[in-house]
């Protein structure tokens, strides 16, 4: 038996004014006419029943991700009363999972990865389960690396371990999760690093037994729940008592970095972490000066510039280059191009307001 679980709790500051708290950028469709989320579900079917793709999310979020994930059951949207981050998000998972059938094997997906390829993808999560079930494994997922980015985690190769259905499946020597710069270029030039897409698959037991091991501390608070969820207590009421004790670290350093059972195989289909308006050069075509845009604009002696607008509202830049413009129904952001990075400052700055 088989689950998919989606991880829908981040926050995407970066794509502010589109994204706000209570709807982050897996809510929205930021590349393509539908929604992150919706996209990250409908690329499983065939793959997997709705029964057993599971969303957990936050409670801000639970409302807009019902909205989106029409298809699943209500059961199978979870809210984390406070975020957690990643470990915790994989530890109730887990448990998720294991209530429904004990021996099952569960992959872990994030919810803002844009994949076009729906059928490679689908066959490199088949070969992925099939090595989680046949060793107890964390397998990983690796994506060609083109830049020393410093937001990823770096997966470097060992020997092939194994080989299913014609893919190799390396051993891992090293999980690196967001290296500095300077480490990063020397793993690009080495050659043997794959950039992690932030997928696992792994069985129940096996990820608890990695659980227990490496963030003890985060399984015992995972047991009460457990025990709580066996006695037949509500589950929205134990996760509100609960959750909000559990250690909060990201399942990248928790546990990827320590572990010894880590295995990987080729990302064999097109990935985009979508990490900020920058990227909707990328999937947008430009005009014949340099221009992208997501809805409707006109431009005049203007060059190089990202426009995102909604539908019905039109954008119009005169002699202006390298900018960023995003429009929404209650805001507008004009940011210069090499200062996205700067949108989740102005994100913090607002504060309650957001
Ligand atoms: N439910 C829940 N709770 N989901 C969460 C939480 C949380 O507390 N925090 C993050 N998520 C979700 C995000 O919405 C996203 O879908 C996924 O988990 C990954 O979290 P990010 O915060 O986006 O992680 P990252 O991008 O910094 O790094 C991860 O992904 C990279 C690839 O995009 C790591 O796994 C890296 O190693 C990896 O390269
Ligand atoms: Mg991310």
């Amino acid at each position: 038996d088989r689950y998919a679980v989606i991880m829908a709790g981040g926050k995407g500051e970066r794509f502010w004014p589109a994204s706000r708290l209570a709807r982050p950028k897996h809510l929205l469709p930021i590349v393509g006419e539908k929604p992150m989320l919706t996209q990250t579900v409908d690329r499983l079917v065939g793959l997997l029943p709705a029964e057993n793709i599971i969303v957990i999310t936050n409670s801000e979020q639970v409302d807009g991700v019902r909205d989106v994930c029409p298809m699943l059951p209500e059961a199978n949207i979870v809210a984390e009363p406070v975020g957690r981050d990643t470990a915790a998000a994989v530890g109730l998972a887990m448990l998720l999972v294991k209530q429904r059938n004990p021996g099952a094997s569960m992959a872990m997906l994030p919810a803002d990865a844009l994949i076009n390829d729906a059928e490679s993808y689908q066959a490199a999560l088949d070969t992925a389960f099939k090595a989680a079930e046949t060793s107890p494994s964390l397998v990983t997922l690796g994506v060609q690396p083109t830049e020393p980015a410093t937001g990823y985690g770096y997966i470097q190769c060992g020997p092939v371990k194994d080989v299913i259905d014609g893919r190799d499946i390396f051993s891992v020597r090293q999980f690196k999760e967001k290296p500095d710069l300077e480490t990063a270029k020397l793993y690009l030039q080495s050659g043997e690093y794959f950039w992690n897409a932030g997928m696992f698959v792994w069985s129940v037991d096996t990820i608890s037994a990695a659980l227990e091991e490496f963030t003890p501390t985060l399984m015992t608070g995972l047991k009460e729940i457990e025990a709580g969820m066996q006695g037949g207590q509500d589950l929205v009421g134990l996760l509100s008592e609960l959750y909000p004790t559990l250690e909060k670290i990201s399942v990248d350093f928790a546990i990827m970095e320590k572990a010894t059972n880590v295995l990987t195989l080729a990302a064999t289909f097109d990935w985009d972490d979508v990490g900020a308006w920058p990227a909707i050069e990328r999937h947008y075509p430009a005009d014949k000066s340099g221009n992208v845009n997501k809805g409707e604009a006109r431009y005049l002696g203007a060059s190089n510039n990202i426009v995102v607008s909604e539908k019905d509202h039109l954008v119009a830049l005169i002699g202006v280059d390298d900018l960023i413009v995003v429009n929404t129904g209650d805001a507008t952001l004009i940011c210069p191009k090499d200062q996205a990075q700067k949108i989740k400052d102005m994100v913090r700055a607002l504060g309650e307001e957001e």
